[in-house]
């Protein structure tokens, strides 16, 4: 693979497990000091992606390297340069916070004194360091999370994977989690390469997302193009009849760009400005005989994109455990991307 700018390249990366491809040909590149988001429903394939990225998992087929080094190669000098917040909680609870803080540091070969240094200072970063000499079993679940993110950071990483960082907790420990990194981002330049199925977690953080389903990439770029690739807004109309396929009548409306018919007799209709089609669509809808149930409009997210790329809904394709905030993309609120 060519050398480029990029800290992650990645090109046809496959792992197999007898009869199933749970990551199948999956190429992407993520730039230096870029956040990266993996963005899929439960099983798409994203901690097995993210496994090989970080050593734990083998690699089937393809190539893949990180931070410079090929992972097949030279696993050791990627395993130096990244810090990993695994899915999974992996903190001892019988230490205290500052024990798991050392621990983590010595598994990286940090001298204590320089480790106990930059654990302050870690702990400063996510509000902790009141608890750091307590065990960790008296933890909430937000505490343990930013412990264990800041336990990914005690050496140093380059590159920051992060598995689902925010899975399960409530809304103010999420956009804490959201700040913390994003502030690890522009003062550090650290790069960070991010497991979601939160859509507003990937738009509101993300410089680029993949949307993986199925163990593939079905669209990527920033958040920004992605709603913008959708070339209008969606209107959504719920018919009270559900028997007939009515999309070939919709598609000839003028203004309907294209039809997709979801379930329970509701078509999804995109349109360059739903608000001046909607009054004619509704009349010759009507006019029909046909009987309007209900009707609703939007303007592009990143929930309608995977909608589009997928045929689904993430929030229809998963169970949504956690919270639903309305984040404001940051980088737009920045000024644009
Ligand atoms: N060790 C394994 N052996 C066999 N199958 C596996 C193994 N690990 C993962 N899988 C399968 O691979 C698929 C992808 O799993 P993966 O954990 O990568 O999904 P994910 O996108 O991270 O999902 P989630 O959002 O639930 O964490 C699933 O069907 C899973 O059952
Ligand atoms: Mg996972």
């Amino acid at each position: 693979m060519e050398k480029t700018n990029s800290i992650i390249q990645v090109k046809d990366l496959t792992k197999r497990y007898r009869n199933l491809n749970p990551v199948d040909h999956v190429s992407f590149e993520v730039g230096k000091g870029e956040i990266f988001s993996l963005l899929g429903p439960n099983g798409a394939g994203k901690t097995t992606t993210m496994s090989m990225l970080t050593t734990v998992a083998s690699i089937s087929q393809g190539e893949a390297r990180v931070a410079g080094y090929d992972l097949r190669t030279d696993p050791g000098e990627v395993r130096g340069r990244i810090g990993v917040l695994p899915q999974e909680v992996t903190l001892d609870d019988e230490l205290k916070g500052i024990e798991n803080l050392l621990f983590a540091a010595r598994l990286h070969h940090v001298p204590e004194n320089v480790a106990r240094g930059q654990a302050h200072e870690l702990l400063s970063l996510v509000e902790l360091e009141d608890a750091a000499n307590f065990r960790v079993k008296t933890y909430s679940g937000g505490m343990k999370r930013r412990l264990q993110l800041i336990a990914a950071l005690i050496h140093k990483p380059e590159i920051l994977f992060l598995d689902e960082p925010t899975v399960g907790l409530d809304i103010q420990t999420r956009t804490r989690i959201w700040d913390y990194v994003q502030s690890l981002n522009e003062k550090n330049g650290i790069a960070v390469f991010m497991t979601t199925h939160y859509l507003e977690e990937a738009d509101y953080l993300s410089d680029r997302v993949a949307i993986m389903d199925h163990g593939t990439i079905k669209v990527s770029g920033s958040p920004q193009e992605l709603k913008e690739s959708l070339h209008g807004d969606i209107l959504t109309i719920q018919l009270a009849e559900d028997g007939v396929d009515l999309s070939s009548f919709l598609d000839t409306l003028e203004g309907v760009r294209s039809v997709t018919k979801i379930v329970g007799g509701a078509y999804r209709l995109k349109l360059p400005r739903v608000e001046s089609e909607l009054p004619e669509i509704i009349t010759k809808i009507t006019s029909q005989g046909l009987k309007i149930k209900e009707t609703s409009f939007s303007k592009p997210t990143l929930d309608q994109v995977f909608l589009e790329v997928t045929g689904r809904s993430l929030r229809d394709a998963e169970e949504m455990n956690g919270h639903s905030s309305s984040g404001k993309n940051r980088k737009e609120a920045a000024g644009g991307i």
